[in-house]
């Protein structure tokens, strides 16, 4: 057996960042390398994260400038990125400077959604700033693991939270043919998915007890679900999508409709579901609704059904913390390095959060 990789985690102390450095305690795969940081590089990790401290004994935070060092020269690395969008590029790209000089062999997964475009025009146009490193792009696939095959580059831009809860029920839909294109999509998301930074609307006491639409038909990843949907489907969908801010912590809660075609069914549906997820380890067709406890915490999205004569509606749950960011990211890393897919994810979901 050879030795772990080497992880590095950029954005460290971030929601998304303490994920990663907590899967990465349970897998056998991976030894943490550095944790970085720029705002509290030198402090130990247990002073940000403190149900970190018993998993990351007397590590510290290392700052952008040191981490590589801290390396055996020629090592194997993942390196993660949960830096914001519009940060995160260019930190990579000064990341992989430094891998080239000390000859790491290594490969990378980004969280934000800096490498979901495959050209800088295309993610300017959304989100508003010329991209931090265009040139980078070519290096980078996108996608939600289920929904590609292999490894098809180098590195990775993990698809997003509600992309991966959208994506997991409407890719197989869209390909099964039992629906017209045209995608009705409700998204509750819990307050994690907003980051660590409090903002007036996603402040707690705003949330708590509270749930409210938020720019509805105006979402910026709708462009991205959008494009995902035809690359794994075939099919481009129209896509009406309503994000919601939910009461709760952690999980994204999606459901998408679509007018049925003749002769549909929920069993057909059903099967087509189960059909195409037969392989995928992480995705579970289940009787009934899903529910957001018997996910939160993993790895796991499951999937529950429904149709009328006229619609159907396909209904999906995941931790947006973990299968929509730092899980997803691991499970791509696996990936990436032939390491078996849910090596350190699983984990099945605590239920009584
Ligand atoms: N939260 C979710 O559910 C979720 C789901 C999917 C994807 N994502 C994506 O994952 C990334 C991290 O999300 P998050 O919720 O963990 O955010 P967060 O809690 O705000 O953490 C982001 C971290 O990035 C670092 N950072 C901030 N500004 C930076 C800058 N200008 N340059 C470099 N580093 C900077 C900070 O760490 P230091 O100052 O310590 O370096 C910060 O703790 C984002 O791109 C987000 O869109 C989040």
């Amino acid at each position: 057996m050879s030795d772990p990789l080497n992880a590095v985690v950029l954005g460290a102390t971030g929601y998304v960042g303490g994920e990663l450095l907590r899967l990465i305690a349970g897998h056998p795969g991976l030894a943490l390398a550095a944790a970085v940081s720029e705002s509290r590089a030198g402090d130990p990790i247990g002073d940000v994260f403190p149900h970190l401290r018993s998993a990351r004994g007397g590590q510290s935070f290392s700052a952008h400038a040191d981490w590589a060092e801290q390396i055996d020269r020629g090592a194997r690395v993942a390196l993660f990125s949960a830096a914001p969008h519009g940060a995160s590029a260019a930190i990579v790209q000064a990341a992989l400077d430094k891998a080239a000089a000390r000859d790491f062999d290594i490969h990378v997964v980004d969280a934000s959604a800096d490498f979901r475009y495959s050209n800088g025009d295309d993610y300017a146009a959304v989100y508003g700033a010329a991209h931090g490193a265009p040139e980078l792009l070519e290096q980078f696939a996108s996608g939600v693991p289920e929904h590609v095959e292999g490894a098809p580059a180098p590195h990775v831009g993990h698809p997003g939270c509600f992309a991966t809860a959208v994506l997991l029920a409407a890719v197989p839909l869209l390909k099964s043919g039992l629906s017209e294109p045209e995608l009705f999509v409700t998204g509750i998301t819990g307050s994690t998915g907003s980051g660590r930074s409090p903002q007036p609307g996603t402040h707690h006491p705003e949330r708590h007890s509270n749930l409210y639409a938020y720019k509805p038909l105006g979402h910026r990843h709708t462009p991205e679900i959008v494009r995902f949907s035809a690359a794994a489907s075939g099919v481009e969908p129209v896509l009406n999508f309503i994000p919601h801010s939910g009461p709760f912590a952690r999980g994204i809660y999606a459901t998408v409709q679509a007018k049925a075609k003749d002769g549909a069914t929920a069993d057909a549906l059903k099967q087509a579901l189960a059909e195409y997820y037969a392989d995928a380890p992480f995705v579970e067709v289940v009787d009934g609704t899903p529910r957001l406890k018997d996910v939160v915490a993993s790895n796991r999205c499951q999937l529950g059904c429904a149709a009328s004569e006229d619609a159907l509606v396909v209904m999906s749950a995941i931790d947006n913390l973990v299968k929509g960011a730092a899980g997803g990211a691991v499970q791509w890393m696996n990936r990436l390095w032939g390491l078996p897919e849910t090596e350190g994810l699983e984990s099945p979901a605590p239920a009584w959060t």
